[in-house]
Parts: structure tokens; sequence; C-alpha cells
């Protein structure tokens, strides 16, 4: 908080028709268009990427992908790469997302290579990362966390590490409804803004702003915000509801 200049997301997932997401693009214009104290995303499925970015056009909301292929163009059925994402308004792509992870299976090297591609094509990255039930339950969040980080970012450097923001998601309050405390949150962040520090240097951990996303809503956004190592969030549910979402983002402003 205060320190970085507070990130907020709209990660609508696999929701709305073309028609709906332009209505929804509209509404969250029209009530954060002119935020500037935060940075505001919304992240659309990739039909709607192009009409919702024609629905922002003008405005300071910014509009990212879902995900983005390691490849600019060829034989990929089904894939999307980041000059695609880019010819459409994108700024942003998601990488690492853990429905990616554990309903689709994708590896931590996968998301290594997403994500040095999509940099390296010029969109920037919100870098997911975060522990399973059991893991937690375990006691090895933060071995977990270690290793999707080592992993999915190794060969960055300190410069492609300013255009990367790291969500934390813990997969266990992802559309549950059971948000991670300010407490458990913070604890998380600290290690891995710890992380950054040791790998990339004390200048790449205090810019690099980390996510919060798992349930956040407008009752839960102010304890964790409060947090020091909090520098915004990644939303899913609240961010289909427009006024759900305005004021998360107004509680970060
Ligand atoms: P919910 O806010 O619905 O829990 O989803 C969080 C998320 O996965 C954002 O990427």
């Amino acid at each position: 908080m205060a320190l970085r200049k507070a990130i907020v997301a709209g990660n609508w997932k696999m929701n709305n028709l073309v028609a709906e997401a332009v209505a929804l693009a509209e509404e969250v214009r029209s009530s954060l268009g002119q935020v500037r104290t935060v940075d505001v995303a919304v992240c659309p499925t990739y039909t709607s990427l192009y009409a919702v970015g024609k629905a922002l056009e003008g405005s300071l909301i910014q509009l990212g992908a879902q995900d983005a292929y390691i490849k600019p163009s060829g034989a990929f059925t089904g894939e999307i790469s980041p000059q695609m994402l880019l010819d459409v308004g994108c700024m942003w792509t998601i990488i690492g997302h853990s429905e990616r992870r554990h309903v689709l299976g994708e590896s931590d090297a996968l998301q290594n290579a997403k994500t040095r591609f999509a940099l390296s094509s010029g969109l920037k990255v919100m870098f997911c990362i975060g522990e399973l039930l059991d893991e937690r339950k375990a006691n090895i969040t933060n071995k977990v966390l270690e290793r999707q980080l080592t992993l999915g970012l190794a060969g960055l450097s300190p410069e492609n590490l300013e255009n990367v923001v790291i969500a934390y998601e813990p997969v266990w309050a992802i559309g549950t409804g059971e948000t991670a405390s300010p407490e458990q949150a913070e604890e998380a962040h600290v290690f891995i803004r710890g992380w950054v520090a040791k790998v990339f240097g004390d200048a790449s951990a205090s810019q690099m702003r980390i996510q919060y996303g798992g349930s956040v809503t407008p009752k839960t956004v102010e304890g964790l915000f409060e947090k020091e190592n909090i520098d915004g969030f990644l939303v899913g549910g609240a961010s289909l509801k427009p006024v759900d979402f305005a004021v998360i983002v107004q509680a970060c402003a």
C-alpha cells in the first residue's frame, strides 16, 4: 500500500458473450475510466478483447488477456500469440493462473516460457502463483511459492521484472468465498518480496507490485489493502459486478 502505485485487475475468466462484455466494460469505464491513482485493468476472454478494447478507448482502463502462447504464429491450433494480443490493444496478459496450472495441467516450465515470450514481445505480465489447500495444511506454502517463482521467472533480468506484477492467489481462496486473512496474505507477500530481493536485488523488490487474489470482495478489500506488502488485487467473481469492482478499486485509490 502507498509505497507503490496500486494495480487492480478484473479477471473475467470464461464469462460473458461479446455484448455482455462490452456492457460490463462500459460500466467499468463510466465509474473508473478517469481514476489515476490506481492502475485498473480488465481481462476479458479472447473473443471479447477487440470489442472491449474499443469500448475502453480513450479511458485509463488497461486491457489484458488471460493467457498467451510461446510463439508469434504458426501451427499451434487453438493458441493465441502475444503479437495477436498487442494487435487488439492488450497491454497485459495473465500468465500461470491456477486454473491453467491445475485444471489444464500446465507446468512451471511452460509458465516460464510464456512469461519470457510475452515480455520479449512487449506485453506486461501478471504472473500468478499460489498454494493448494493441502500444501498450506502441510506447511509447505513457502516451498511451493519458491518453486513457482524460481522456475517461472527463471532467466528474467531486473529490467524484465519492471514489466511484471506478481499475483499471489492461494488456490483454496479462489472462487470459494474463503478470502485469505490479511495476515495470511501479508505473510506470503513478505516471502515473495524477500525472494525477489534475494534473486533480483533490493531495488527490484521494493518496486515489485504484488497483488492478492482469491475471493476479494468489497467487504474484504480494506483489511487486505492496509497491509504494507499488498499492492492491489486480481479479482475474479467480484470483477463481473461493476459496482463491487468499483468499490475494490476505490479502496486502493
Ligand atoms: P475469485 O475472485 O472469484 O476468487 O477469483 C480470483 C482469481 O482467480 C483471479 O484471477
